[in-house]
């Protein structure tokens, strides 16, 4: 006969991986879990009833770092066999049932889209002590099971597309996430409203290309990106709008200029390039050239002289020659970004670019890489310098892990230290800046 479980669950703990898709997606776990079991976050694997791991696969030794990790949880179980491990996100979706073979103590797999039944997964492993996978993708199905979502307070995300369909050769993200899908028009600016009646302030818009956004319209109709910012731009109450990641291929000259019109949109764009060589550009399949490129960061900045830019960069992809290099390096000094991602090419499971040689050395990777973080090191420091002396609007997030002052962002997504109080946490703060640092800025609260 089976054995129903008798103890009580309580505590849960979630260790996140990778990019803001995730961090979003943890903190809806958290909220449907507390719906659900109301069980409560706590910050030590060691304390937690339930362990979920949302981990991802978009670069190195993803899954090495997982099992690694799992190792220790194992030993945590071995003293308290009621303990329930789940691996979801990225790796959970590409190893599936791979993972409860090699570590069969691991008692829930899912993917990214399928954690909305996690509450259900929990309840079979409990009532019928059984190890559940859920992986396949159900279309949007996802969001009409979570519950309303929870913010800082001050701060929220919404998800307004999944999935990538542009299979750059280098990228797992098509394969770990699956399809293209855009959320309603209505839904995303029923999610904003609720998070403006919670007080929040500032949301920022999530999807791996939100600029290929195509979803229906409130007049039926389909609308693209820059529509849904006009509309979520016009909610009362939200004092700064954000969105991230953007395709090059996918910019238009509607969204050059909603930089200018809206007026809570703030001055940030990340634009990911990956290389400044045509040759590689086709290789990885960006579907554009270097010169498509810099027009619209011309375009970006006439409209919008104080936009900071960032973008992310591969170096070492399978026959990336020094001329290609100089290339990335020539774009990178051409458009003077405020912030860079570098990241040395490695090989991703599945992938097209998997089949190719991984045939840069790992030497000239390194020395490549180095080079890349200097120069835009150095223009992320010149940036910060002409900072000085200039008023910025800091939206205060936290008091700062290093020297006890309060820490925020500016509006250009500049992290910003000074002296305050936490009662002005969620606040929007006037600061003079007066020192700049590497990656960050320091300023004086102006009082009114
Ligand atoms: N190797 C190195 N970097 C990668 N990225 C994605 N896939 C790989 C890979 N296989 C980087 C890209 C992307 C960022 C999120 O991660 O630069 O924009
Ligand atoms: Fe990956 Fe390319 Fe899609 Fe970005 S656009 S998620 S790099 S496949």
């Amino acid at each position: 006969m089976k054995q129903q479980s008798t103890t009580s669950l309580d505590t849960l703990f979630i260790k996140t991986y990778g990019c803001q898709m995730n961090e979003y997606d943890s903190s809806r776990m958290a909220d449907l879990m507390k719906e659900a079991y109301g069980l409560r976050l706590v910050a030590k694997p060691e304390d937690a009833d339930v362990i979920l791991m949302n981990t991802c696969s978009i670069r190195e030794k993803a899954e090495d770092k997982v099992y690694s990790e799992l190792g220790r949880y194992r030993k945590i179980k071995d003293k308290r066999p009621d303990l329930i491990i789940g691996v979801g996100g990225c790796v959970g979706q590409q190893e599936g049932k791979r993972i409860q073979q090699r570590a069969p103590y691991v008692d829930a797999v899912f993917g990214p889209q399928t954690y909305h039944k996690l509450p259900e997964m929990i309840a079979t492993i409990r009532r019928d002590r059984v190890r559940v996978s859920e992986t396949d993708m159900p279309e949007i199905e996802k969001f009409d099971h979570l519950p309303t979502p929870k913010s800082n307070g001050f701060s929220g995300f919404v998800t307004i597309m999944e999935g990538c369909d542009k299979f750059c050769t280098f990228c797992v993200v098509p394969y770990t996430r699956g399809a293209e899908i855009s959320r309603p028009v209505s839904d995303i600016l029923h999610e904003c409203q609720q998070l403006l009646d919670e007080g929040v302030i500032e949301i920022s818009l999530l999807g791996q290309n939100v600029n290929g956004y195509r979803g229906e319209g409130e007049d039926g109709d389909e609308w693209d990106f820059t529509m849904l910012l006009y509309a979520v731009g016009k909610l009362e109450g939200l004092k700064r709008l954000r969105f991230s990641t953007s395709h090059p291929m996918e910019m238009t000259d509607e969204l050059v200029v909603a930089f200018a019109d809206i007026p809570v949109l703030m001055p940030y764009l990340h634009l990911p390039v990956q290389s400044g060589s045509d040759a590689m550009l086709k290789a990885m399949h960006r579907g554009h050239v270097r010169d498509d490129y810099f027009p619209m960061i011309d375009d970006l900045r006439k409209h919008c002289p104080d936009i900071s830019l960032s973008s992310d960069f591969i170096v070492g992809f399978p026959g990336e020659t020094d001329e290609d290099f100089e290339q990335t390096l020539d774009l990178v000094r051409r458009v003077d970004y405020d912030f860079a991602y570098c990241f040395k090419y490695s090989p991703r499971p599945g992938t097209p670019a998997s089949k190719s040689d991984d045939n840069v050395a790992e030497d000239v990777k390194d020395v490549r890489l180095q080079q890349l973080l200097e120069l835009t090191r150095e223009q992320t420091r010149h940036h910060m310098q002409q900072q000085i002396g200039k008023t910025v609007q800091v939206l205060v997030e936290r008091e700062s892990r290093t020297d006890g002052d309060m820490q925020g962002r500016s509006s250009d997504y500049r992290i910003v230290h000074f002296e305050g109080q936490t009662r002005q946490i969620g606040q929007i703060m006037p600061v003079r800046i007066t020192q700049a640092y590497g990656q960050s800025l320091r300023g004086e609260l102006i009082l009114a």
